[in-house]
């Protein structure tokens, strides 16, 4: 090969080395961009109905809607463990207690504020009512209480659910319900002041005689 050919090819070689294309200047369309190749004018192809985004199956209706067929269902989707009404406690005080209170008696401070009252948890209804109702109140909303179901995800709801049920039992429990255990009385010297028991409240040691006056 002669000098100037080689001396071609090399320049041959540099011009296409600077053909190469990226992929992210390739030809395309920028989303939602107006396009006339199809007859719809939209650059973008809609999904094939009946699409399903990733993660959004939700193939067991019951965990996402408390409702089996059209009527709500009464059992838990998961077990209920100490860890779930520990959650369940924490989800209700944050974002159930403003308006039903602590104690879910229907009290808490927006309501004692002037918005509607809820009724209370512990009214026979509601005590009755099933598992998968108080999930779709919190899903759906009812009447002036607005859905939760885009602040508190679904296993959340079903926690805070167990955590009701919960709290309606510790306000209707009867003796049968401890199984035959005693349940033990408070000691007498936490009695309330006046009731004749003396209150074992240690002095404060800053209260001593001389403390304060150095
Ligand atoms: C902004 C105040 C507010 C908050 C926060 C709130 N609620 Fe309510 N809730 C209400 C009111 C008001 C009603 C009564 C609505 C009505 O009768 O129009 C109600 C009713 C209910 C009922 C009874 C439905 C019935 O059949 O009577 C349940 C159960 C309930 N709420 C659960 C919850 C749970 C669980 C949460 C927390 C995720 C929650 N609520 C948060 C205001 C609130």
């Amino acid at each position: 090969m002669a000098k100037w050919q080689r001396f071609l090819w090399l320049v041959f070689a540099l011009a296409l080395s600077s053909c190469r294309q990226d992929m992210h200047d390739q030809p395309r369309f920028k989303a939602l961009a107006q396009s006339d190749f199809y007859s719809d004018l939209r650059s973008a192809r809609p999904p094939v109905e009946g699409t399903v985004a990733r993660g959004q199956l939700r193939s067991d209706s019951y965990f996402y809607t408390g409702k089996v067929g059209s009527d709500p269902g009464d059992y838990m989707p998961f077990p209920v463990t100490e860890e779930v009404l520990k959650r369940g406690q924490e989800r209700f005080n944050i974002y159930c207690a403003p308006c039903h209170s602590r104690l879910g008696d229907g009290n808490g401070m927006i309501a004692q504020r002037g918005f509607r009252h809820p009724p209370s948890y512990h009214e026979e209804r509601l005590r009755k009512a099933p598992l998968g109702y108080l999930f779709s109140v919190m899903t759906d909303g009812f009447g002036a209480m607005p859905s939760y179901a885009d602040q508190i995800p679904a296993d959340d709801r079903w926690r805070i659910v167990a955590y009701i049920r919960a709290l309606q039992l510790s306000q209707n429990a009867t003796e049968a319900d401890t199984s035959g255990q005693q349940v033990p009385s408070p000691p007498a010297q936490f009695e309330e002041p006046g009731s004749g028991a003396t209150l074992a409240v240690p002095v404060p040691r800053s209260a001593e005689a001389g403390e304060e006056q150095k």
